[in-house]
């Protein structure tokens, strides 16, 4: 089993993604930035009510009640409303759940590939970091070897960027084996809202194991709404982790202006608004897979995907070189290989499209790829 370390990778994911932040076209990171509905835009001109209101009720109310209507509209009904850390962002949620891990253990075990900072934070509080493939979510099998060596296992689903799902059966079995090695089970969910197969009620298969477990749930990637988010760090009330005294070295609460927006944007997400965001995310993949059907040599490898990213394999191309040609013409897309944390090579001609845009922009970016590729 081999133990990445960062001195291999040029950038992080974000650098290349802070790279595209002020670009004309920016189809890069993957936090949404199409434009507002007629209902988000309606949410948005009562931010002065609602500022105003949050002045007058107990912040505690409004977190509980945007928490339960976040949780109702992925299907959650059985998570712990007495056990939820408010976050500033999921990442905030991750820094304090390995900063508690690393006073248990040393090791995690963690799929490959995924999101980079999630590696990054890990190993930043000095854990060793072990790989695991996305075959565990059709076999639903840890490696022996695995469980034995590591105190956590730390999986994503749906996976950023290949959209793989982890099944309720699977999740159950895994469950299980944490439970019998007693390892701590964490699950990042962050895209889970784009895809109703992410949806099974995760809280009740996990208490039912009885396994030592973590969540972290975020609403950063459903609603464009420059940044004003929540991450949600959620545990089993067995975890034996220091998860409330470090959340609270950190911090003290997210904005209730911020509750109450997610909250209000929850309400509108479950009476159609979600159904909605599905449909702009299946066109635009329709778009892209549309404006490069003609050319040679590339493919979709992830083809069951359904959060709001596409990866594109270039075949013979490196994701790089590529994503040089598109800078000049100020379009930028995200290159894969740090995604592969373990094994960066995989993803060197991989380019990942941010869907969460207005489909005029990935229309002209997917053409600007073609002609690239076409030279
Ligand atoms: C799977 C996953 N988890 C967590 C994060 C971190 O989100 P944030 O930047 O809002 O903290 C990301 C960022 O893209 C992600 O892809």
């Amino acid at each position: 089993m081999s133990i990445a370390t960062t001195d291999t990778l040029e950038k992080n994911l974000t650098e290349w993604e802070l790279l595209a932040l002020n670009s004309e076209l920016n189809v890069s990171d993957g936090h949404p930035r199409q434009s507002l509905s007629a209902a988000q835009t309606r949410i948005i001109a009562d931010l002065p009510e609602i500022f105003a209101q949050c002045g007058r009720e107990h912040p505690a109310d409004i977190e509980r009640e945007a928490v339960r209507r976040y949780m109702s509209l992925v299907k959650q009904s059985s998570y712990p409303a007495d056990r939820v850390l408010l976050c500033y962002a999921s990442s905030v949620a991750m820094e304090i759940l390995a900063r508690a891990l690393v006073l248990e253990t040393n090791r995690c075990a963690l799929l490959h590939p995924t999101f980079d900072n999630i590696p990054d934070l890990l190993r930043g509080n000095g854990m060793e970091v072990v790989p695991v493939g996305e075959e565990v979510y059709e076999t639903g099998i840890l490696p022996d070897e695995v469980l034995r060596n590591v105190g956590c296992v730390f999986l994503t689903t749906p996976n950023n960027p290949t959209g793989r799902v982890l099944p309720e059966l699977q999740l159950a079995d895994i469950a299980a084996q944490c439970r019998e090695a007693d390892v701590v089970l964490a699950l990042d969910t962050c895209f889970r809202s784009f895809d109703t197969r992410a949806q099974y009620d995760h809280y009740r298969v996990l208490e039912e194991s009885g396994c030592r477990w973590v969540m972290i749930e975020d609403t950063g990637k459903i609603w464009p709404m420059h940044e004003l988010k929540v991450g949600m760090l959620l545990h089993s009330a067995n975890v034996g982790l220091n998860l409330a005294k470090i959340h609270s070295d950190i911090l003290l609460a997210v904005s209730p202006v911020i509750m109450r927006m997610v909250d209000r944007l929850a309400e509108d997400a479950a009476s159609g608004g979600i159904s909605d965001l599905h449909a702009h995310i299946a066109h635009n993949r329709s778009i892209v897979h549309q404006e490069l059907a003609g050319v040679p040599g590339l493919s979709f490898p992830y083809s069951d995907n359904l959060i709001s990213v596409e990866v594109v394999d270039l075949g013979e191309r490196s994701a790089e070189e590529v994503w040089e040609e598109l800078r000049a013409q100020n379009v930028f897309l995200l290159p894969c290989e740090a995604f592969y944390w373990d094994a960066p090579e995989e993803g060197a001609h991989q380019l990942r499209i941010s869907l969460a845009r207005d489909s005029e922009r990935i229309r002209w970016a997917m053409q600007s790829l073609a002609q690239v590729l076409s030279r």
